[in-house]
């Protein structure tokens, strides 16, 4: 009876001091199993980043390198985009030998100093698992063509005659004709959902299943913490079902998590699957049992009809469809990626809205529904634009995933082919080839024209710059990462008093955050009610907000942003 009172004294003179201000947070349990609720990730390609020998091409020592970088910028874990032995037709997406590293890259001897240095920074390594298909040069397919009695022919989808559908369900429509293709060897067609060079694989048949989870056990080994699922809902897809709407093998996803966290407990899988809010239910599973993190293609692209017109209702509507998600689930946020901003679950009409701000020209479009671009070539290089995507991006209920070199504002290349347009050399500096490389070419061109070119945007200049967007933006991830709410709490969004404005309110703990985003270019009143009338606590320009006659009225500028935390007694 004593002790648990001296507990309680002791509860009751500590408590109040741990309570005040940030502090508070430090009695929350950040739920360390779920590290990937609250993580900042960075997308990169090993090949352009940074080039340690001198032969044009980046690889795993150059990466090592740039390691403090990517440290002092606050990035928790780094997704790394394939780097397998490939040849490289689809940008490493077509993979040739999922058991190595191509050694245009390094060797397994680079990628495990690699993963130790990141450990040793606390950072946490993601890659690309892409099981969809393999390369046509892959081993087993060479193996499945040269004889239909092969023990990996069923490790592929064969047909003996062209399926009736054969040229529905491209992938790349403009760059693709169909989905079968006529193997000149075997006499057979087999199936390609991506580009004819991308066999699909076969998970009806045991065998695959089993030597995905042998690649999974494999790389979980070398020290990687989860996973990038490539192309989700053409694995699950059941082919020649001869239903309109083939049928979708869920339990798969079940089954890759539950072994990859018997390999490794805190083991995430992230999946790429732009589906509709209800089917993103069954990939997150009943019980969030399913694949943990899911990339919200669905808000991204009525984000971006909202940052191309300021009409906020589809996204708001979006991210509300979006909300009711299992415990361990999360979403992972993001603004541009490696692909094209996919803009197919627009209507039409929305579409051409975006096209018309963000891609007017046909160059910028593809496959019939997208934007090849950058994030800072569409909004013209526009700073506050930029800054409300960014803000934007870092408060939404998720993980942020952040693109390498947009914390720059890198631009694009469209003379590039199709998507290689958004993946060109990072830039370093302003020497030749942007510090990218010391080799007189580099493999992929470094953009070295217009606005965007390395002599005016590289992280050498912008890191002595305290007013750059490199500096801007390290310090979003600060005031990020102080606000595990985003990540871990509950959160509803709130009526801010202007249709151009997006409020979001978010609680863990008894900690309560209000953050409001003005979707116009021109200047925008905020007004809104809270319980009890609190003060808000300015979290970005010491600006604390009194509330006036019972409710509080903010002043947003132009594209502004403002991060509030409500104040206690
Ligand atoms: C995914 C990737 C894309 C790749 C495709 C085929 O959509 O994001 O870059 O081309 O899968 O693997």
């Amino acid at each position: 009876m004593k002790h648990v009172f001296s507990t309680l004294l002791l509860a009751i003179l500590i408590l109040p001091r741990i309570c005040s201000g940030q502090d508070r947070l430090a009695t929350v349990d950040l739920k360390n199993n779920y590290w990937y609720k609250n993580s900042i990730i960075y997308n990169l390609e090993v090949g352009v980043f940074k080039d340690s020998d001198g032969d044009g091409r980046g690889d795993f020592q150059g990466l090592i390198q740039k390691l403090d970088y990517l440290s002092s910028l606050g990035v928790d874990a780094i997704w790394l985009a394939p780097f397998q032995p490939t040849p490289g037709k689809d940008d490493g997406y077509d993979v040739a030998d999922y058991y190595t590293i191509d050694e245009k890259l390094g060797t397994g001897g680079d990628f495990a100093e690699f993963i130790y240095q990141a450990e040793k920074r606390g950072i946490r390594v993601i890659m690309d698992l892409v099981i969809n298909h393999t390369s046509d040069e892959h081993p087993w397919f060479k193996n499945a063509r040269a004889s239909k009695n092969s023990k990996y022919r069923d490790w592929y989808i064969w047909s003996e005659k062209l399926p009736k559908n054969h040229d529905e369900g491209m992938v790349f429509p403009g760059f693709q004709t169909g989905v079968w293709k006529l193997d000149s060897l075997s006499g057979e067609y087999f199936y390609h959902r991506f580009y004819d060079f991308q066999p699909d694989l076969n998970f009806t048949n045991p065998a695959v299943v089993q030597e995905c989870q042998r690649i999974i056990g494999f790389w979980l080994n070398q020290g990687i913490s989860g996973f990038r699922l490539d192309a989700v809902p053409f694995i699950i897809e059941i082919p020649k079902t001869g239903t309109e709407k083939p049928k979708l093998d869920y339990k798969f996803l079940t089954d890759i998590r539950q072994f990859a966290q018997s390999r490794k407990a805190d083991a995430a899988i992230l999946g790429e699957a732009n589906v509709t809010p209800e089917e993103n239910e069954n990939y997150f599973g009943g019980n969030g049992d399913g694949i943990q993190m899911m990339f919200n293609f669905f808000a991204n692209q009525h984000l971006f009809y909202a940052l191309a017109t300021g009409k906020l209702d589809p996204f708001k509507k979006a991210i509300r469809e979006t909300k009711r998600i299992p415990e361990a689930s999360q979403w992972a946020h993001f603004l541009r990626n490696h692909d094209e901003i996919d803009l197919g679950r627009l209507t039409d009409k929305q579409r051409q809205e975006v096209y018309d701000k963000f891609g007017p020209d046909t160059s910028m479009q593809i496959y019939e529904r997208g934007i090849r671009r950058r994030l800072a070539t569409m909004m013209g290089n526009n700073r506050k634009h930029m800054e409300l995507a960014y803000s934007l991006l870092f408060s939404l209920p998720g993980t942020p995933v952040i693109r390498y070199g947009d914390e720059l504002g890198m631009g694009d290349d469209l003379r590039l082919r199709e998507r290689i347009s958004v993946r060109t050399p990072m830039q370093w500096d302003d020497s030749k080839n942007a510090g990218f490389t010391t080799a007189d070419t580099a493999f992929r061109p470094v953009i070295d024209f217009g606005e965007h070119s390395y002599k005016k945007v590289n992280v050498a200049q912008q890191r002595r710059d305290s007013t750059s967007l490199l500096s801007w933006t390290t310090d979003l991830i600060r005031l990020r990462k102080s606000c595990p709410e985003i990540g871990l709490g509950n959160y509803k969004l709130i009526e801010a008093g202007s249709p151009f404005i997006f409020g979001i309110q978010y609680e863990l703990a008894g900690e309560t955050l209000v953050i409001l985003h003005n979707f116009s270019d021109k200047p925008q009143r905020s007004e809104f009610t809270m319980n009890g009338n609190p003060l808000l606590m300015d979290l970005i320009n010491k600006n604390d907000q009194k509330p006036n006659a019972g409710k509080h009225t903010v002043n947003m500028p132009g594209y502004g942003y403002k991060w509030f935390r409500v104040a206690k007694d």
